[in-house]
């Protein structure tokens, strides 16, 4: 379905008048959250009005704006301006007016941003070059984003803005980017409506950025692979994951030294190929990477969360056909998909398959990863490892006449990634001595001399271990 989109532009002079009406009412997440309710979300995303219209029937102006740029219901044009709505920012909806744009409030990290978007959301049929608000892909990249203060960041793909505007919290300059030239003026738009500093560029991948190096580089770029369905905001428009491909390949010119860049992808599983070689190998020699592998579906389950999201009724079937269609033409087997990190290095790629539940914010882990390779090259027996401080034993034990004897013990990370896995007395007792005081050689001899074994055996059976504990984070340098 398509309909006219409105002109995030010409909304641009009046920003200001729009954020002071927001302030004067009250505006912020949490007011809305009280307001709407803790359902809120669900009740927009199956168009249920109803609910939400009953907790905005005061006529104050936070419930005035809220059905405005929330609900996006029709007011009385009188409502809409003792709320302080500019009417260039209003429409005509029947006998009364309706906000141009919708306004998303989004917390992360602390941090609340606002953006704007156009109306409608995927699930309702989409204009080809609209720009949805933010989603479940969004906040993925937002929680995998390193968020120490950096000098130059860039949002490749920026969308309504998202991730330049939670950024622009950290960042001295941040830099925008989209094909999409409705994308950098909504993200223009949002950021002058929360008073922050976004420069927004029109181009595709690196075009608008040529020569200019950045200390962070993050993007969630239309990476759904099928035969094309003409959405801007997700398909490519390259063949299979070649957009991916380029974006890793093509990143590392813009990476400052000491730079880290963090991208949502889709790869293919095809048959007859290694599908873990495949992503590895689109990192060239000049970095190192990280792929952390969230989720593999087999075509049939991808085709129909795609085509769900978009929610295509009676063109279902026929779409459902042609993309699988399209998968077996290139004998694909799954669909992986993960957030790819990579810094300037020297081509070491190491892939981890982490569909468990993770921290709502793990990016502090992406540069702490490369951290612990370097640690690792620099010799695993010669490092004071320490236990991460969020690293829980949870031990299941069984009475017997001795008392309680431990039957499993199980590691937890509380943070991060937050992997978890089984580990054996001796590993527990190695494992509380990394106080990153004594070097692992030197806790490895007292392992020995009480196991009434030698260093060598110690050191054949622990290093692996300790190996794979530092790759997860568990132990620390
Ligand atoms: C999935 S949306 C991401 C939006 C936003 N960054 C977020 O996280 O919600 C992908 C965006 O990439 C843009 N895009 C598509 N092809 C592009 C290209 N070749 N270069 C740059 N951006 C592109 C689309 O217009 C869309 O805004």
């Amino acid at each position: 379905m398509t309909r006219a989109l409105p002109d995030p532009e010409s909304l641009l002079a009046d920003a200001p008048l729009v954020w002071a009406a927001l302030q004067t009412a009250g505006w912020s997440a949490a007011a809305l959250d009280e307001l709407l309710g803790a359902t809120a979300r669900t009740h927009l995303d199956r168009d249920e009005l109803a609910p939400l219209l009953r907790r905005t029937d005061g006529g104050s102006a936070l419930e005035v704006l809220a059905r405005l740029f929330v609900l996006g219901t029709g007011v009385d044009l009188k409502q809409a301006r003792r709320a302080g709505v500019p009417e260039s920012w209003l429409v005509p909806d029947g006998f009364d007016v309706a906000a141009a744009v919708r306004l998303q409030p989004v917390v992360h990290g602390g941090v609340e941003v606002l953006v704007a978007h156009d109306p409608g959301r995927a699930a309702s049929g989409v204009h080809p070059d609209q720009v949805l608000g933010v989603g479940a892909a969004s906040l993925t990249l937002a929680a995998a984003t390193p968020r120490a203060h950096v000098g130059r960041t860039l949002d490749l793909g920026a969308g309504s803005g998202i991730q330049a505007l939670l950024a622009e919290d950290h960042s001295d300059v941040v830099v925008a980017t989209d094909t999409n030239p409705r994308a950098a003026a909504y993200t223009r738009l949002s950021a002058a409506l929360g008073g922050r500093d976004v420069q927004a560029r029109t181009g595709s991948l690196l075009e608008p950025v040529q020569g200019e190096a950045y200390d962070l580089v993050v993007s969630n770029p239309p990476f759904v692979i099928g035969p094309g369905s003409g959405y801007t905001y997700r398909d490519g428009g390259m063949d299979g994951d070649e957009l991916c491909r380029r974006l890793v390949a093509e990143l590392p010119a813009v990476l400052a030294p000491d730079g880290h860049a963090v991208l949502l992808a889709n790869w293919l599983h095809v048959a007859g190929e290694d599908g873990d070689a495949r992503v590895q190998s689109w990192f060239g020699p000049d970095v190192d990477g990280w792929v952390v592998q969230r989720e593999l579906a087999a075509p049939e389950d991808y085709v129909t969360a795609w085509l769900r999201d978009t929610d295509e009724g009676p063109r279902f079937d026929a779409l459902y056909e042609a993309w699988l269609d399209w998968f077996a033409l290139r004998d694909v087997e799954a669909v992986a998909f993960g957030v790819l990190a990579l810094r300037p290095g020297t081509g070491r790629v190491h892939l981890d398959d982490a569909p468990q539940p993770v921290a709502p914010s793990w990016g502090e882990e992406v540069p702490a990863f490369f951290a612990r390779q370097e640690a690792l090259d620099r010799g695993v027996l010669a490092t004071a490892w320490r236990l991460r401080d969020d690293v829980r034993l949870h031990q299941v034990a069984a009475r017997s006449d001795e008392g309680w004897i431990a039957q499993t013990q199980v590691l937890q990370q509380e943070a991060g990634l937050r992997w978890s896995g089984a580990v054996d007395v001796y590993g527990a007792t190695l494992l509380a001595g990394c106080d990153g005081s004594r070097r692992l050689g030197e806790l490895l001899s007292v392992l020995a001399s009480s196991a009434g074994i030698s260093e060598a055996d110690a050191a054949e059976q622990v290093v692996p271990v300790v190996e794979r504990l530092v790759q997860q984070g568990f132990l620390v340098p």
